[in-house]
């Protein structure tokens, strides 16, 4: 993947007649070096229509040829989904492979993903993406330029054979990641039994999602200028809030377009969105394109179900901005808008505050004494963090303990005729 080279790219962004938006290009140029690419040149295309044989039009293709001989290019990357038959018609008439948008995400996932399930989730998605290109001959490119499946192809045979080893492949990766996926759904409903509030940083990539991460957790998650650096959901405690201890986790970076079958492999990763209680949007308050980003976030997250779940957007690197300051302000139904710097820390106590407070608010605490034989009960309470402070008395354990409402409820219900039971079903307390 690091090749010694990088490879030279030359870019086309499709743009509407009479509607050109540079940031189309700017992005996709920020994709293709994350994956190692070097840009050496961003084309716009003016397009009414698709065409149905190369996507873009024939002029535009010789010129492109032109472009291919002069730069030295090796691959020709294009921001669009192209089906498997434009790209092979592309392919073959500029002798250079040919990217579409989905698989060049694709590839810089691959690139990126670190845990073991991770890169099952992005292998598969690849190979879907693949078998979709292995039709009919493929192009005849010298190993040293191509190297994708789809192109490989001297006949129908080996295609056929490839065809079928790949849907073996695939059905075999989704079959570990089935079982990956229920483990992880037991996971998340063991946290769901602790009923620790969870809180999930969402965004765009690239956003600084898991620099809020590491200051917020004190923990040292790969942080990286790259888009994607984080592919796998990493999920850490928060503790000594005003409501004791909280789960947040980081996703995965999205963004516009994001291919759907990544979306679906994804599933879950984004899951730890969806089954979150809050959701930190986070937005580089310093990047021209934050609107629009808002917007490709929001989309995102509706597609795989979180659009309900309650939201704050946390405008990032305020640092960049001058004369912006740290603060929280209340935006529509209750939502906040928090304004901070994740990499000077400005901002961040007032974030933790707010967190603090808005789940305080539903928190129960009181004391709590436990004899010899409530030993496990007094386990558990120490691992969700709801032990404020301890005592040793004469009659056992004196426990000041405070944790969200969910909890005490369960906690109640196990206890039975426990004093636990009166005492959070009858004191329910307002924080102060
Ligand atoms: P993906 O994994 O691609 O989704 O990225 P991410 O959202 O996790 O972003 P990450 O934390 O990796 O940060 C991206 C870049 O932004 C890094 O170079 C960070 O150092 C930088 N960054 C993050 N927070 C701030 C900030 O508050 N101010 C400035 N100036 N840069 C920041």
């Amino acid at each position: 993947m690091n090749s010694i080279r990088r490879e030279r790219a030359l870019l086309v962004q499709p743009q509407a007649p009479g509607h050109r938006d540079p940031s189309l290009a700017e992005e996709f140029a920020d994709l293709a070096r994350s994956a190692g690419a070097e840009v050496v040149s961003v084309i716009d295309a003016r397009l009414e229509r698709p065409n149905a044989g190369f996507y873009i039009g024939t002029g535009k293709v010789e010129e492109l040829k032109g472009y291919c001989e002069a730069g030295d290019i090796d691959l020709v990357m294009i921001n669009a989904p192209l089906s498997p038959v434009q790209e092979r018609n592309l392919t073959d008439a500029l002798g250079r492979r040919v990217i579409d948008r989905v698989g060049l995400i694709l590839d810089i996932f691959a690139m990126r993903a670190a845990s073991h399930d991770g890169k099952l989730q992005v292998e598969l998605a690849q190979l879907k993406h693949q078998s979709s290109r292995l039709v009919g001959k493929g192009a005849s490119l010298d190993s040293q330029r191509g190297g994708a499946i789809g192109m490989r192809g001297p006949g129908e045979t080996v295609l056929e054979t490839d065809r079928r080893l790949i849907r073996a492949k695939i059905d075999a990766l989704q079959k570990r990641l089935d079982k990956i996926d229920v483990q992880r759904t037991q996971m998340r409903r063991a946290r769901v039994r602790n009923a620790l509030p969870r809180v999930a940083i969402v965004g765009y990539t690239n956003a600084g999602k898991s620099t809020l991460f590491n200051a917020l957790t004190g923990s040292g998650v790969y942080a990286a200028d790259q888009l994607f650096a984080t592919l796998d959901p990493t999920v850490r405690r928060i503790e000594g809030l005003a409501c004791g201890t909280l789960l947040l986790s980081d996703t995965v970076g999205f963004v516009r377009d994001l291919p759907h079958d990544l979306v679906a492999a994804f599933r879950s990763t984004l899951a730890e969105a969806r089954e979150a209680d809050l959701l930190l949007h986070l937005i580089d308050a310093s990047d021209p394109e934050r609107a629009q980003r808002i917007v490709a976030v929001d989309e995102v997250l509706s597609e795989i179900g979180a659009g309900d779940v309650p939201q704050w957007r946390v405008f990032n690197k305020i640092d960049r901005i001058e004369g912006l300051e740290p603060r929280c302000e209340e935006a529509d139904e209750g939502r906040l808008n928090v304004w901070l710097s994740a990499r000077d820390g400005r901002g961040l106590d007032a974030l933790r505050d707010a967190l603090g407070r808005h789940f305080a608010a539903d928190l129960f605490q009181g004391e709590l004494l436990l004899g010899a034989a409530d030993g496990r009960l007094r386990a558990q309470l120490h691992e969700q963090g709801a032990v404020v402070s301890e005592h040793l008395e004469p009659e056992g354990w004196r426990l000041h303990v405070r944790m969200a409402r969910g909890l005490a409820e369960r906690l109640a219900a196990g206890a039975g005729g426990h004093p636990l039971h009166a005492l959070l079903l009858v004191t329910p307390s307002t924080p102060t």
